[in-house]
């Protein structure tokens, strides 16, 4: 118990010193805690009944253990080094037929893009569109993720399980819109000497140049009425580069791309990081313009969300 407590000063310690301010503690851990605190002798059980949202407490520790971070060592492998020369795309011409017919030479021709799949790391997937081909709305993110390339699809992690939130506030299903990025493959970064890559980084503009095709013949294919940017990289990939200096310039507002409406807004990974109602309210206002300009039902209940 007195590891466990030193192991929780620490933890506190930290996360005040970077800036944390409170936290919420359930009433069960509150009990663990108090019980553990009235055994230790000069304690005062009673300083610690907060409210269900405490504030980081001033602990004094006897010697707490100085957090060391686990080591990792990087290293990166050839593969993983800078991106080459990226070559021009590979030319492609949409074969006639009918949407599922197109689309699916289109997935093929992308899937084996040899380019595409250099980039990838031994048992990961280059990564395609997926949705209704009679998709009304087309949501355009930015690049694969760790498990988007396991599963080979956009928009399965985290940010994904939002954005299938905000579609569902929206009064549609993931499988009635269509979801795509403006990368086919994960972002290459160092990895660790296990070989698993950490973090993510925004697409390349040459990286991007190569992927754009791909994605301009999927809403040739899917044709649908409006496309929406999650977040800047994606609206700077459709819109060029340097057309804005920050987001908050183009966000909530009509652009166009390839002769589609198009409503940038922001990415859901900047909604996970920033949980307030604000940040909440804003991307579902991008979202009812969406909705108005694509002719969904709106409810009373709907236009009032997150307010
Ligand atoms: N973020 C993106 O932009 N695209 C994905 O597919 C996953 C996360």
């Amino acid at each position: 118990m007195r590891a466990s407590l030193h192991a929780l000063t620490a933890e506190l310690k930290r996360l005040k010193a970077s800036g944390v301010k409170s936290l919420p503690v359930s009433d069960a851990s509150l009990a663990q805690l108090r019980s553990a605190l009235a055994g230790r002798a000069g304690t005062r059980p009673a300083a610690l009944t907060p409210p269900a949202v405490a504030a980081v407490p001033e602990v004094t520790p006897e010697a707490p253990a100085p957090y060391k971070a686990p080591e990792r060592t990087f290293t990166v492998k050839p593969a993983a080094a800078p991106v080459p020369t990226i070559p021009a795309p590979v030319p492609f011409t949409l074969p006639a037929g009918d949407k599922p017919s197109r689309w699916a030479a289109l997935r093929a021709h992308v899937l084996a893009d040899e380019f595409c799949r250099a980039q990838v790391r031994p048992g990961k997937q280059v990564v395609f569109g997926v949705g209704s081909l009679d998709a009304k709305i087309m949501f355009v993110g930015e690049a694969p993720g760790a498990e988007e390339e396991v599963q080979g699809e956009p928009f399965v992690g985290p940010a994904g399980q939002l954005l299938n939130k905000m579609i569902g506030a929206m009064g549609l299903k993931r499988a009635d819109v269509y979801i795509g990025n403006i990368m086919n493959w994960r972002p290459q970064m160092p990895v660790d000497a296990s070989g698993v890559q950490y973090g993510n980084r925004p697409p390349s503009p040459p990286e991007l140049a190569y992927c754009l095709p791909y994605l301009q013949a999927q809403i040739d294919v899917v044709n649908p009425a409006l496309l929406v940017a999650l977040g800047s990289t994606a609206a700077s990939g459709l819109l060029g580069p340097g057309s804005f200096k920050a987001l908050g310039e183009v966000r909530g507002h009509w652009k166009e791309f390839a002769g589609k409406p198009l409503m940038v807004t922001y990415h859901p990974s900047y909604i996970l990081r920033n949980q307030s109602n604000q940040s909440k309210r804003l991307i579902w206002e991008d979202l009812l313009k969406v909705m108005e300009r694509a002719d969904l039902p709106i409810s009373d209940k709907q236009r009032g969300f997150f307010l």
